[in-house]
């Protein structure tokens, strides 16, 4: 893992951004993978900017997200298709067939889940897949005990985010709400992985992640056996390290 500390929030987020286009300068046909957050929202703005700034050609990216809430509309604004539409898809005019991402309803997730990933394969793999962390260690919707050999999934969200989103679209109790993800082998095979953490609230984990055991109790540690693993932190979030 190589880790880089930034000395604010916004700092971390220009770096992404430049990191990111870079990363299609280099590879214009590149598979990206993006995830929604708090953390990652900040980032797709600057990432927008970025590349009208320095005019880089995306005619060719696809990108793609790594999990979806599912339950919901993916009309509903805590959707990842959602978020992904208006941060990036929209602003940078990505058509659909250059956005690809797992439903928020299915019939048949594990179908759904093969679909996603044979297509990702089709489209050459991902280039770089750039991952958010949840404060108990999820990757996605990967929660703590998931097996390192996970591949795509229908998972469940943590009790926080679940609570959030049944307030917000009124969804009753009988219904279940849950989360589709990569798995965590689809994600340790992304050519390369970039996470990033903000604030004091993520201090722990980013801890545990880096310099504890590799355990499935904390799935983010297992970010410690790919090769080209890059961990972008704000001051706060590497104050424990
Ligand atoms: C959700 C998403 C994850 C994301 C995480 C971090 O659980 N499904 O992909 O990494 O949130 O969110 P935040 O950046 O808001 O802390």
């Amino acid at each position: 893992m190589d880790i880089m500390t930034y000395p604010s929030p916004q700092s971390l987020d220009r770096a992404a951004a430049q990191l990111l286009a870079r990363t299609i300068a280099r590879k214009p046909d590149a598979v990206i993978g993006l995830s929604t957050g708090r953390t990652t929202g900040s980032i797709h703005r600057a990432f927008c900017e970025e590349i009208r700034r320095s005019k880089t050609d995306i005619s060719r990216v696809t990108f793609f997200g790594i999990d979806e809430v599912t339950g919901v509309s993916r009309e509903y604004a805590g959707a990842c298709y959602k978020m992904l539409k208006t941060e990036v898809m929209d602003p940078l005019g990505i058509p659909e067939e250059r956005f690809l991402m797992l439903p928020t309803e299915a019939d048949d997730f594990a179908a759904a889940c093969r679909a996603f990933t044979a297509e990702l394969e089709r489209r050459g793999g991902a280039e770089l897949i750039f991952l958010g962390l949840g404060e108990n260690g999820h990757l996605g919707f990967n929660q703590p005990g998931t097996p390192f050999s996970s591949t795509a999934w229908h998972s469940v969200m943590y009790p926080e985010l679940e609570a959030r989103i049944r307030r917000e679209t009124g969804t009753p109790e009988g219904k279940h709400l849950g989360g589709v993800t990569l798995g965590l082998q689809d994600i340790l095979q992304a050519r390369n992985l970039v996470l990033a953490a903000k604030g004091t609230s993520k201090a722990a984990i980013v801890q545990k992640m880096i310099q504890g055991p590799v355990t499935e109790d904390v799935p983010a540690s297992v970010l410690q056996e790919h090769t080209a693993c890059l961990v972008l932190l704000d001051r706060d979030a590497a104050s424990k390290l």
